[in-house]
């Protein structure tokens, strides 16, 4: 019996998840030589939120980081979650763009590209998975797991077949939420390991509990390997703590044998990730810190609830959680049963709460509009043909089935457009620069004229408002604020990025 690979996962989605993804490269590196040193089979270090996030709040080149991270921890494979067609935005890019970004950040060391559709429609991500391959990095297709009437086992394995033939490396099945039940985790990871011959691998959160049971059935299913944090960027919401996983397996066939000093090691990481931890209280929260049962009961991602209570009050309108909440099935069964994953995640939630506060589908926002009239994609069912003709009638557009990317009309900035603009300010244009400017053009800007936040030495600073007006506080920390402006009144809710 082959003993599971543990992936480490805390350089990323740790802090993604229990630390508004505020965690510093400076507060990264004196860990790294240990991390690297450890034994994981990959470690995440780049993507999903920490690329915005650093740019916006930290002042730091995204670049940069990977670069130092790289050279700290050489001998691990480095691995990054990327959203397939909108790269780590909200948005699609064009084929130019995404290959671009793939192609520089594997020429800058990234070995591994986790790629995922929030709609888990296969066309966007081929485009990515070409480029990685090309790029001479691996390419792994990533399902994101629901639950819905129209997600069956047979489908989630299907889908891993459609992404095997399309050429990926391994097939990861991504919970982002922590809501999968280890009896389905074991049903789709034995169906997978039964129909694909490469590697399938599984990420989940702890969000609601669920999270070492669920890796111990998968582990039974033959998954090949786990991702895995470390405390206290561990647990809640984030993945479960290596050092809780280990007892966990401990006389299971697939254990991994581990050695004193790798147990020492784990110590000392964690020694100092709370010393981390600690300068970076204002980012974190008791609730992300806790068993969340809510989420089962709600069946959505724990920082959609922290931030709505925030919110509604906010808008005055606590009493009617419970609606909003009851609201998100019925908007998703409308969209065709997507997935709540960024940026679905944050429109899913932002429509409940229009439904709620106008009456349902009186006020469809641009974004919910382009779901129902497939501008993200195909949706896993059909979208309810009354609200798409409603959507059509506020959008004023027509629906497509072709790929996103290519619907007539859209407009898109392609590398040369991308690097003219830059030339034009005098800016660095290679293609570092032009895959960022793509993606976060007022905030790379800023950081190239020396106008970015000014984080403190040691702890992290509270962004300031010039430089980040989406910022604000709330129990769950400071999150995103999705926004739109309705009868010229803007309206905002803020939501955490799920992934
Ligand atoms: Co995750």
């Amino acid at each position: 019996m082959q003993s599971v690979q543990l992936n480490n996962n805390v350089l990323r989605d740790g802090h993604q998840s229990l630390a508004a993804t505020r965690m510093r490269t400076e507060q990264m590196l004196p860990i790294c030589e240990q991390l690297d040193n450890w034994g994981f089979g990959a470690l995440e270090t780049w993507g999903g939120a920490t690329i915005d996030s650093g740019l916006r709040f930290l002042d730091e080149f995204p670049f940069d980081r990977l670069d130092a991270l790289k050279k700290a921890c050489p001998k691990t494979p480095h691995m990054m979650l990327l959203r397939g067609q909108n790269i780590v935005q909200y948005k699609h890019f064009p084929d130019d763009v995404v290959t671009a970004f793939i192609k520089t950040s594997a020429d800058h060391g990234m070995n591994i590209f986790r790629i995922f559709d929030a709609l888990n429609d296969p066309r966007n991500m081929k485009c990515a998975i070409d480029a990685a391959k090309a790029a001479g990095a691996q390419a792994h297709g990533t399902i994101c797991y629901t639950s819905s009437p129209v997600h069956t086992t047979a489908k989630f394995i299907g889908m891993g077949v459609e992404l095997e033939k399309m050429g990926a490396d391994a097939i990861v099945l991504k919970d982002m939420a922590g809501l999968i039940p280890p009896s389905d985790a074991y049903a789709i990871i034995d169906g997978l390991k039964k129909k694909l011959k490469i590697p399938v691998w599984i990420h989940t959160h702890d969000t609601a509990g669920l999270g070492t049971n669920t890796y111990v059935s998968a582990i039974d299913a033959g998954v090949d390997a786990i991702d895995l944090s470390i405390s206290p960027f561990a647990n809640g919401t984030g993945q479960p703590d290596t050092t809780r996983m280990l007892a966990i397996l401990q006389g299971h066939e697939r254990c991994p044998d581990v050695s004193d000093a790798q147990r020492a090691a784990l110590r000392e990481i964690r020694t100092h990730l709370e010393a981390v931890y600690e300068e970076m209280s204002e980012f974190t929260s008791h609730q992300n810190e806790v068993i969340d049962v809510d989420t089962l009961e709600y069946q959505v991602p724990g920082g959609m609830l922290s931030n709505f209570r925030t919110q509604l009050k906010e808008q005055k309108m606590e009493d009617k959680f419970d609606d909003v909440f009851r609201e998100i099935p019925i908007v998703r069964e409308a969209l065709g049963w997507i997935p709540l994953v960024t940026p679905t995640s944050q429109i899913v939630g932002m429509q409940a709460f229009l439904n709620v506060k106008f009456g349902r589908w009186k006020q469809i926002s641009p974004q919910a509009a382009d779901i129902a009239l497939g501008y993200y994609g195909q949706c896993p069912a059909e979208v309810d043909p009354e609200v798409q003709a409603l959507a059509a009638k506020q959008a004023k557009k027509e629906p497509i089935t072709c790929r996103p990317v290519e619907a007539p009309g859209a407009e898109h900035q392609h590398m040369d457009d991308l690097r003219k603009e830059l030339k034009a300010k005098n800016f660095p244009s290679d293609d570092e620069h032009c895959v960022i400017h793509a993606m976060f053009p007022p905030q790379l800007e800023k950081h190239l004229k020396g106008e970015g936040p000014k984080p403190k030495p040691v702890a992290v600073p509270a962004a300031t408002p010039q430089v980040a007006p989406a910022a604000q506080t709330s129990p769950g920390g400071p999150s995103r604020k999705y926004g739109l402006t309705i009868n010229g009144k803007r309206i905002e809710v803020g939501v955490e990025e799920i992934d």
